[in-house]
């Protein structure tokens, strides 16, 4: 409410509150690389475009004079307290929008009581995000998000880390063990990690440099000296003095990083493993079909995570939020669903719910926030949607978050 007063005060926000008028704003200012490496899908889009479609085409069906007090949005998950079912999801590379990057993004949620997720391609090291999250929030959830990498010493030894950090579980990244075809980023020769970004946990990983000087298999990729090339050797220069690694050894990491990273035999037996070697809570992230989230539930996972990555995977696959129904059914409630890909506002937060997640991620428009005012910028952007998702639920006559279910969605 207090953001809706000033509004109408003449009090301009932080940052657009339009969804369409924040993503402009975010492209005036960040380069052009880095906003199509954001804004980017898979293919023709397509399945970006879905995933927005899916929201249009839901319902929501307001019920009046119900006479109850605008909700608590407060949930509990994995047995942390969040301020409401809405997290920020991982992303990677955040440095393409600000220099403080995951700093910035975790110490917004926090402030606020929502988790944050690390990615494991993030600009800085996950102890340095913990850290400043729980600086402004010692309660602060702060997950970590793993791509399974071919070596598996270094997945062992991300796992320790985000148990001796404090994270408050690891959610395994299914839909991207490779890269999708992203046209945006092809037309301009743009990929962050050649230039050392995105790298921050593996150059302070003692698992990854000790098997810098191992020989690598695979065929040798050797780029001719373009001056593109030249730039990102520049690049990769200043990242090494960062962490304090010589040319030489950036170069070394990027080889190494660019053979393990892919694993697209990532397979049933990866997760059982996974399973065995964390007691941290543990879930599957980029599942679309329910029999794939049956079978992690069986494994003894304890989330599903409904997502198509935003739409930068496989172009033409179905919107994560048409996914979600059967998904839902399949899990029986024997652990929660969190959902992403396409959610913009308030409202579909809501539909999101009343389709049975039990909290909603939030992707692009996080970082459109971050680089148009640092922490500010993303703070902005989580109290417009909690503004609008309150006012939503309030104004549909919803007095607990426990009656947010289909019956808030017209048939
Ligand atoms: C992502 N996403 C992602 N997911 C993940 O598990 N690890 C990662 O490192 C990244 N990196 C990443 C970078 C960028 C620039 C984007 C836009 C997305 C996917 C992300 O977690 C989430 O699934 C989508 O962003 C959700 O869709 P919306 O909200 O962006 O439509």
């Amino acid at each position: 409410q207090a953001i809706y007063l000033k509004g109408l005060l003449g009090e301009r926000a932080r940052v657009p509150v339009r969804p369409e008028g924040l993503e402009e704003a975010a492209q005036r200012r960040m380069s052009p690389e880095a906003f199509a490496y954001v804004a980017g899908g898979a293919g023709v889009e397509w399945t970006m475009e879905a995933n927005r479609e899916a929201f249009r085409r839901l319902r929501l069906f307001p019920k009046m004079l119900r006479g109850a007090k605008p909700p608590s949005l407060r949930v509990d998950l994995w047995e942390r307290a969040w301020a409401a079912p809405l997290f920020l999801a991982p992303i990677g590379v955040l440095e393409l929008a600000h220099p403080l990057a995951e700093l910035a993004a975790a110490r917004a949620a926090a402030r606020r009581g929502l988790p944050f997720m690390v990615s494991n391609q993030a600009s800085y090291p996950l102890e340095r995000v913990v850290e400043a999250a729980k600086a402004v929030n010692p309660e602060a959830v702060v997950f970590f998000q793993l791509y399974h990498s071919t070596d598996p010493k270094v997945v062992k030894s991300f796992l320790r880390r985000a148990e001796e950090a404090g994270c408050a579980g690891v959610v395994l990244t299914l839909d991207t063990v490779q890269l999708g075809w992203r046209p945006r980023d092809l037309d301009l020769g743009h990929l962050p990690f050649l230039k050392g970004q995105g790298l921050a946990i593996y150059l302070t990983d003692p698992a990854f440099l000790e098997a810098l000087d191992e020989p690598l298999e695979g065929p040798a990729f050797r780029p001719r000296p373009t001056p593109a090339l030249l730039k990102n050797l520049l690049a990769l220069r200043r990242a090494g003095r960062r962490f304090g690694l010589s040319l030489s050894q950036m170069q070394k990491a990027v080889r190494r990083f660019v053979a393990t990273y892919s694993y697209p035999e990532l397979s049933w037996d990866d997760v059982a493993r996974l399973r065995e070697a964390t007691s941290l809570p543990l879930l599957l992230k980029g599942i679309l079909r329910p029999e794939d989230a049956a079978r992690g539930v069986a494994l003894g996972v304890d989330g599903i995570y409904v997502s198509n990555h935003g739409g930068r995977q496989v172009d033409g696959s179905l919107a994560a939020l048409e996914a979600l129904p059967q998904v839902v059914q399949a899990v029986e409630g024997k652990v929660p669903v969190l959902l992403d890909s396409g959610v913009r506002t308030g409202a579909d937060v809501a539909k999101a719910l009343a389709l049975g997640a039990k909290a909603v991620g939030l992707g692009r428009p996080y970082v459109y926030g971050l680089a148009l005012a640092g922490e500010e910028g993303v703070g902005a952007v989580l109290d417009h949607l909690l503004a609008e998702l309150e006012l939503t639920l309030a104004l549909s006559g919803v007095g607990s978050l426990k009656e947010v279910g289909p019956g808030l969605l017209k048939p």
